[in-house]
């Protein structure tokens, strides 16, 4: 097959390279198009646009397909754990024990947060969405480590470590300024799920075990969250990162694009969904022929995604680990009725058909974080302490590479052409 694509364009040709990845997706290299020819290409939103290369995640959208480091997601979901599958997206390969407890242990010795942060929480309201709160805080810890000493290679390391100690702290920090409670201090001794676990919900007043069924569940929810290849937050990450920003400024953003409702924001949004279709009576056909119709705007959240055309499965594995959870735990919740009844709906409605639109990783996970006990609006913080290994392995292969240049899109420029500076007395 030829390497090299031909483009005609109205007043000239080109030879462009193909570039196959090693799952042999096909790619036009244009990165020569204008310098050869003045032309750009214009893809709005990305839809058809490869921004680099990663030996990261390969997802096969048609066949469902999702794997870290070539490991399938199936697999590391029934038999690795976060912190693993989080050295195997860092470093590219599944860790031996040394390695492991090396790791395991590096994290451990960072998960306390300066006293001085602490404070940074008195600013904000109770009422704060975390996610803002988690931005901010991740942001501002940047401060506390400007002065750094070690090569670039080293500082990264080390702030990424930090990174994966520090967000459960900041993030159980957040919840506890909600409520009103004090904040709990990690404890190394714990693992890291249970150890986010008791900081969410140990008081001073009362001992805290957490339940291991819990434990297990966050663990795999974690797993599954834990990257998706060049989505809108990793894509943010490798954005900032690549003018040379800090790791703690690149994470930031890449928690500010999570928090959106078309992106992380959506497991929020599929529970309060469910919780208005319950308050109407269950009507679920209602919803699906509301998310059909052009006019009401509205989109059945939880559903549809920009890769999958077939099954996501991630939301395979949570709609079992839901069930199975819930039972577990004794627990039983109208939503998830509701929810597998609109995903009933939908799934032999003609329009969702048509337009392969299927039930992604948001629409069960919100059921398990109820079941456990987190509120609403600290779901998409959730998800972000799932994303952060991915964001991190993202900007570590980004650093690496020497190719590297800052990422700096063009555009089409449809606006005034040369106009006139009318002084203001004279303007209308
Ligand atoms: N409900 C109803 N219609 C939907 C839909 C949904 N959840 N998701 C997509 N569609 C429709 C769109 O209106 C569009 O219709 P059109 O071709 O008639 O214009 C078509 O399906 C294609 O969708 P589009 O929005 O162009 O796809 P996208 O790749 O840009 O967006 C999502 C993907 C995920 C942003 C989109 O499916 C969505 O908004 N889903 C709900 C939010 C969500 O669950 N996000 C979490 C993602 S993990």
């Amino acid at each position: 097959m030829a390497n090299t694509a031909e483009l005609k364009l109205s007043d000239q040709t080109v030879q462009l390279p193909i570039v196959e990845g090693s799952e042999g997706e096909k790619a036009v290299d244009i990165s020569t198009l204008r310098q050869k020819t003045g032309y750009i290409t214009l893809d709005p939103a990305y839809v058809n646009t490869g921004a680099c290369n990663s030996a990261i995640t390969f997802i096969d959208g048609e066949k469902g397909i999702l794997r870290y480091r070539g490991i399938p997601i199936e697999v590391l979901a029934e038999r690795s754990n976060f912190l693993e599958t989080s050295y195997l997206l860092m470093y590219g390969k599944l860790p031996n024990a040394v390695e492991l407890e090396k790791f395991t242990s590096r994290i451990r010795r960072h998960t306390m947060v300066h006293e001085d942060i602490k404070r940074f929480y008195d600013g904000f309201s109770r009422d704060a969405h975390p996610m803002a709160i988690l931005a901010s805080v991740v942001c501002s810890l940047s401060a506390f480590y400007q002065n750094e000493k070690g090569t670039p290679e080293e500082v990264g390391e080390l702030t990424r470590i930090r990174l994966l100690a520090k967000l459960p702290t900041i993030a159980a920090y957040a919840y506890k300024k909600s409520v009103g409670q004090p904040f709990i201090y990690p404890d190394n001794n714990r693992n890291y799920c249970e150890n986010f676990l008791a900081m969410m919900f140990s008081l001073p007043a009362e001992k805290y075990e957490a339940d291991p069924v819990l434990v297990e569940v966050l663990n795999l929810l974690l797993i599954l969250h834990a990257d998706h290849e060049q989505n809108c937050s990793t894509s943010t990450v490798r954005m900032v990162q690549s003018s040379g920003a800090t790791t703690w400024a690149s994470i930031t953003a890449g928690i500010c694009a999570l928090s959106g409702p078309l992106h992380g924001g959506a497991n929020q949004e599929v529970i309060e969904m469910l919780e208005q279709i319950q308050n109407e009576g269950g009507k679920v056909q209602k919803y699906v022929e509301m998310a059909k119709s052009k006019e009401s705007k509205f989109k059945l959240m939880g559903f549809g995604h920009r890769v999958y055309k077939n099954f996501d499965p991630r939301a395979k594995i949570i709609k079992i680990a839901c069930d199975k959870v819930l039972k577990r735990m004794n627990v039983s919740d109208p939503l998830l009725d509701i929810a597998k009844e609109l995903e009933e709906a939908a799934l032999k409605d003609s329009y969702f058909i048509e337009k392969k639109l299927y039930p992604n990783v948001d629409f069960y996970s919100g059921i398990i974080y109820r079941a456990m006990g987190i509120p609403v609006n600290t779901f998409t913080v959730m998800f972000a302490l799932g994303r952060l290994p991915g964001w991190l392995a993202h900007a570590k292969e980004l650093s690496e590479d020497k190719s590297t240049k800052i990422s700096r899109p063009r555009q089409i420029y449809v606006g005034p052409t040369l106009a006139e500076y009318i002084p203001l007395n004279e303007r209308k």
